[in-house]
């Protein structure tokens, strides 16, 4: 009885290690945004709330940084992400990163293009969403859409 004790609480122990391992070690994400940029904030202040680590980087033009990661013009937003090799644009929701992340797709990112209201980051009082649209996309252009929402 003793030794079955033992056992469970040395196993409690090792889940609760494995989870602030996982919590202290979470996606980790450079975002480059404007100065100025209220909407950005937003959206950085959504991807800290569900669990990434978010470097924040300030940059008054980001055009040369979204031509490097290769963000096709017609899908540009306000900001960039990167994460893991991924460039994010815009608005997206943080769980569709995870998705990302979790499926590892050969794409150069995703973007929600342009700044429908009520995507993370642009939220509207009374909770107004326009339906939009999350697109992967290669140094081209958009290739699909990955998810919808409304
Ligand atoms: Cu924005
Ligand atoms: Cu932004």
């Amino acid at each position: 009885m003793k030794v079955r004790t033992l056992a469970l609480v040395s196993l409690v122990g090792v889940a609760a290690a494995a989870c602030n391992q996982a919590q202290a070690s979470g996606p980790e994400v450079t975002a480059y945004v404007t100065p100025t940029c209220s909407c950005c904030a937003g959206w950085v202040e959504h991807m800290q709330d569900s669990g990434f680590t978010v470097n924040v980087v300030y940059q008054d033009d980001l055009t040369a940084i979204k031509d490097e990661h290769g963000v096709p013009r017609e899908l540009r937003s306000c900001h960039l992400g990167v994460v893991d090799g991924y460039a994010i644009e815009g608005h997206v929701p943080a769980d569709v990163v995870t998705r990302l992340l979790s499926e590892r797709p050969e794409v150069v990112g995703l973007a929600v293009p342009g700044m429908p209201m009520g995507a993370p980051g642009m939220e509207m009082p009374g909770g107004r969403v326009d339906p939009y649209e999350v697109y992967t996309f290669d140094r081209t252009g958009p290739q699909a859409v990955y998810e919808m929402r409304q």
